[in-house]
């Protein structure tokens, strides 16, 4: 399984404590990290186009996407056809994110939560188990399906 990660500033310092993370997990044999590199300000958008468009054609399977909220990485990521970018704040959500929205691009605030809850939801995120069944069907009307 390959990774891809991003982060603007307001996500930095959390995106460099799961790309580590992602580094030290057996399973991921590549981890693509986008930047930023440094805390200087940037902008959410042109680390989001990144991330989206490598899933949306399926250049990675999964992607992380990590501003201050979440919600501008979410704004962009989720204009790609195909990019189902869930913004979860805690276990629940994030599990939820993959039985039922069958997220690939999992989207944090790195203002909002620590490392030690984002580096567990990180876990859920690559573990869980789409459901399927009325799921999929939902999925498939998010497209007009
Ligand atoms: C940057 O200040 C902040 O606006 C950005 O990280 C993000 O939260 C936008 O949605």
């Amino acid at each position: 399984m390959d990774i891809i990660i991003g982060a603007d500033h307001g996500g930095f310092d959390l995106k460099e404590a799961c790309r580590t993370h992602l580094e030290g997990i057996a399973s991921i044999e590549a981890v693509r990290d986008v930047g930023v590199f440094g805390p200087a300000s940037s902008n959410y958008p042109d680390i989001a186009h990144q991330v989206a468009r490598a899933v949306a054609q399926a250049r990675y399977g999964q992607g992380i996407l990590i501003c201050g909220t979440g919600i501008g990485m979410s704004l962009v990521a989720n204009r790609y056809k195909g990019v189902r970018a869930c913004l979860c704040h805690n276990l629940f959500t994030a599990r939820l994110s993959r039985q039922h929205n069958d997220a690939n691009i999992l989207v944090m605030g790195g203002r909002v939560i620590g490392p030690g809850l984002a580096l567990e939801m990180v876990d859920i995120f690559l573990t869980t188990p789409f459901d399927g069944g009325r799921h999929e069907q939902r999925i498939n009307q998010i497209d007009g399906r």
